[in-house]
């Protein structure tokens, strides 16, 4: 052969070779392959029972090289189970939970699920969108709460997992159809769980629409960081970079107004006990804080919140412009879960999103979405000790 035909050969399969390279890297970023295959390092799929219509429910486990885990199933795309160590370096659970799917499909106050389409209130289920008036399932009292009756909490979500360079995930996808819960438009959701090696839950949501609706998506996980039933949050220490929150009436929709916390027990700028000025909140802590990033293209720091008793610090970074500050008010014993009985203040909740009833606060950020946007939030949790 000749060495002009050789040189050609040679930098023909280089060529191919450079192909297929930049083919792998491109598919390299997210693997894609069934879990329990090689390739998906740090994810495990189990069968988790079946719903009351006898759909499939599925449990990834997600895991990272600091020995941190994450269980989340598809019924809800509800996080069971978060595993973060203490400042020993002992692992433990922080958030509350069941260890079957028989205790999610009971009558619970929407532990570690998605909500939506709008998580939180909308006032007598009511709300004009280009001068059309829609009925929502009402569900709290004479209100809307968590997307209605079957809101995503209870919606058997599909799931992929993917192994990405920052950590394993997985992608819940859920399509909510046109009039659901009285809601308009075809929304296509979709969640992505991702356990960075850094020690933070990452949730990434996006949703696009056919026509014009309201969407505000959250997690309703309830934390402890000391571990689940072992007692109530009222010790924690908990600081929210927020001056403002939005008062509430009786039935805990906002009146409109956006309050300073300055000189209130609202007031959390400084790190103080979830408990110290509770008993002056009527009925505890469910309000809607403001945040004083005004919501952001990228996550910034909404909350921090330390437990001494553990060690363990969790902060959350956030787009959203508020977060619900939600300390279990409604928990009384009557729900056991992993860690035993839950009773009133057993777990807080910080769920980033919207203000309650935007669709009927011209004043508050817009919670529409229209066809053609996409709907996005991405909110972390990290974990560290002190
Ligand atoms: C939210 C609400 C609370 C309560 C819980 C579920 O956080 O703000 O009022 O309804 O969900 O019990």
């Amino acid at each position: 052969m000749k060495l002009s035909t050789l040189s050609a050969i040679v930098i023909f399969l280089c060529v191919l070779q450079g192909i297929q390279v930049k083919g792998e890297q491109r598919t390299e970023k997210k693997k894609t392959l069934p879990a329990g295959q090689p390739g998906l390092k740090g994810i495990t799929r189990t069968a988790f029972g079946k719903t009351g219509e006898g759909k499939a429910v599925e449990l990834y486990a997600l895991t990272n090289s600091q020995g941190m885990s994450a269980k989340i199933m598809t019924y809800g795309a509800t996080v069971t189970e978060l595993i973060v160590p203490d400042r020993n370096g002992k692992l433990g659970d922080v958030i509350l939970g069941f260890n079957n799917l028989d205790g999610y499909l009971a009558a619970q106050p929407y532990l570690g699920a998605i909500v939506g389409r709008v998580g939180n209130r909308i006032a007598k289920g009511r709300f004009r969108l280009d001068s059309v008036e829609y009925k929502l399932a009402t569900n709290n009292g004479p209100n809307h709460l968590h997307g209605g009756i079957k809101g995503f909490d209870k919606a058997v979500w599909s799931a992929r997992p993917v192994s990405t360079p920052v950590g394993p995930s997985v992608e819940f996808i859920y399509l909510s159809k046109d009039g659901e819960e009285g809601y308009p438009g075809n929304l296509s959701c979709k969640v992505v769980y991702t356990l960075m090696e850094s020690n933070e839950l990452r949730i990434d949501y996006t949703a696009t629409t056919d026509k014009p609706t309201p969407v505000n998506l959250t997690n309703h996980a309830y934390f402890n960081l000391a571990g689940p039933g072992t007692g109530n949050v009222l010790d924690h220490e908990l600081m929210l970079v927020a001056q403002h929150y939005t008062p509430v009436d009786d039935s805990l929709i906002p009146t409109g107004e956006i309050a300073s916390v300055v000189n209130t027990p609202m007031d959390f700028t400084k790190p103080a006990k979830i408990g110290l000025r509770i008993a002056k909140v009527k009925g505890g802590y469910d309000h809607n804080y403001v945040l004083d990033s005004g919501g952001s293209k990228t996550p910034v720091l909404a909350a921090r919140v330390h437990d001494s008793k553990s060690g363990r610090v969790m902060e959350v970074y956030t787009t959203q412009p508020g977060v619900q500050f939600y300390t279990g008010n409604f928990l009384d014993g009557t729900i056991a879960g992993i860690g035993g009985a839950y009773k009133q203040h057993y777990g807080f909740c910080l769920e980033t999103q919207h203000f309650p009833d935007s669709v009927n606060h011209p004043n508050f950020p817009s919670v529409v979405l229209i066809p053609g946007q996409t709907y996005s939030q991405t909110t972390i949790y990290k974990f560290a000790v002190k």
